[in-house]
């Protein structure tokens, strides 16, 4: 039966809900998840992959990292390419020994999962009608239904963890939250293949026919993008079309991509988003359901971890306490920081893909900021920096 009280309700077991509700209880707070999909659907979702140092450092902390060390990928750079040549960012070099880890979110979600079921965690999923209530008062309520019946969770707060296209950000009135927004037009079309990664580190590459990544979540398995229109029709991708414009983009003297079975393909659009603030009353918006970054950087995932970790110690501080003013200043703290992932993850993006409207003037400018990247130490090192992942201010 599920409980009709606790501390903090949480919608969503995405990355943010469930790192939160498994921070709260290591800090002693009661908190229940409600999730509107299947655990088995959450867990195969096919999304981001790349942790940085931060987030790995929390998830062991937190006492889930032990397969992410065993499986993880450790890598301390990444490829640029651009006019057929690779440069290396050596991250290590320039950061003082940083590097970011790759294993799959869905890795993640398995191990938080994991954790919370054996610590006793209540995280319902397949739960229908979620909305939430009241949360401009001091007795927020979540109704929902489940196996046919209605319930109502009585909280003290709310984090509103249920992604980009969740109920809680639309359940905040009208004119609380300033909206801030630029789609791309383009797309990205990523497929999953039974291909050994015909590269140490990840490559990304700017083309005349647009951006490529390679990329990897195993040393069997290559994760393999290619930049394509944003209402692309996937159908018209075999895989022998797939294969033969990630040979022509990724094409560099010397190095040959290898080939295997696509596991899995799909095509996902590309924008920056966020609302500021991000809380209004007793609600808080956490990881995607608060801002959305192109994927260019793999910043989407680190983000919502990020966000939650500055959550998780205002609630401590106020149930320790009753002190609320780090929760208070939430948004403040959250959004400087996510403004400059903003910044990185436009920046990447646009260096990197071939805009519809681009000029010959445009590409050139392209050219030379990858020639610049590659040939700086400063510039190498602003990129690295960011990469591997920027501290969180907390003044
Ligand atoms: N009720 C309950 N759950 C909901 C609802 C709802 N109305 N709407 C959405 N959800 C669930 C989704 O099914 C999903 O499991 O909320 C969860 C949100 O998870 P994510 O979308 O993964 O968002 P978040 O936890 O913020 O993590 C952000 O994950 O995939 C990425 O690109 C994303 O890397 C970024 C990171
Ligand atoms: C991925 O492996 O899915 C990935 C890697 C790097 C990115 C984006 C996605 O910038």
């Amino acid at each position: 039966m599920p409980n009709v009280r606790t501390q903090v309700g949480i919608v969503g077991a995405g990355p943010a809900g469930l790192v939160l509700s498994h921070l709260l209880y290591l800090r002693g707070i009661d908190s229940v998840v409600l999730e509107n999909r299947s655990r088995q659907y959450v867990e195969e979702r096919v999304r981001a992959g790349v942790l940085e140092q931060g987030t790995v450092d929390l998830l062991a902390e937190m006492g889930v990292g032990e397969r992410m060390k065993k499986e993880g990928l450790v890598h301390y750079g990444i490829e640029l390419r651009f006019l057929g040549r690779g440069h290396p960012i050596d991250f290590r070099e320039l950061t003082g020994g940083k590097g970011i880890t790759i294993y799959a979110q869905a890795e993640v979600l398995k191990d938080l999962n994991d954790a919370r079921i054996a610590t006793g965690g209540q995280v319902f999923f397949e739960v229908e009608d979620v909305s939430v209530h009241d949360f401009n008062t001091v007795q927020p309520k979540i109704s929902y239904r489940k196996d046919g019946h209605a319930y109502e969770l009585a909280c003290d707060f709310i984090a509103g963890c249920d992604g980009f296209h969740g109920t809680c950000r639309p359940s905040i009135p009208h004119g609380v939250l300033t909206e801030y927004e630029r789609v791309y037009p383009f797309g990205w079309l990523g497929i999953l293949a039974e291909a050994p990664p015909s590269s140490e580190e990840l490559v990304y590459c700017y083309h005349d026919h647009g951006f490529a990544l390679l990329s990897m979540r195993t040393p069997q398995i290559g994760r393999l993008y290619l930049q394509c229109k944003p209402d692309e029709d996937i159908a018209e991708w075999s895989d022998d079309r797939i294969w033969h414009e990630l040979q022509v983009r990724l094409a560099s003297t010397g190095w040959k991509l290898a080939e295997g079975p696509v596991l899995q393909k799909g095509v996902t659009g590309m924008r920056s988003f966020l609302v500021d603030p991000m809380q209004y009353g007793r609600l808080f918006l956490a990881g995607d359901s608060a801002h959305i970054v192109p994927p260019t950087g793999a910043k989407g995932l680190n983000l919502a971890v990020a966000d939650v970790q500055v959550l998780a110690r205002g609630f401590d501080k106020f149930y320790k306490t009753g002190d609320h003013t780090l929760l208070d200043r939430y948004s403040q703290i959250c959004l400087r920081r996510i403004w400059k992932v903003q910044r990185f993850s436009w920046w990447m993006t646009s260096m990197l893909h071939r805009f519809p409207d681009g000029t010959p003037f445009d590409q050139r400018r392209q050219i030379a900021e990858l020639d610049y990247v590659t040939s700086s130490r400063a510039a190498a090192t602003s990129l690295a920096e960011n990469y591997i992942g920027l501290p969180m201010e907390w003044d």
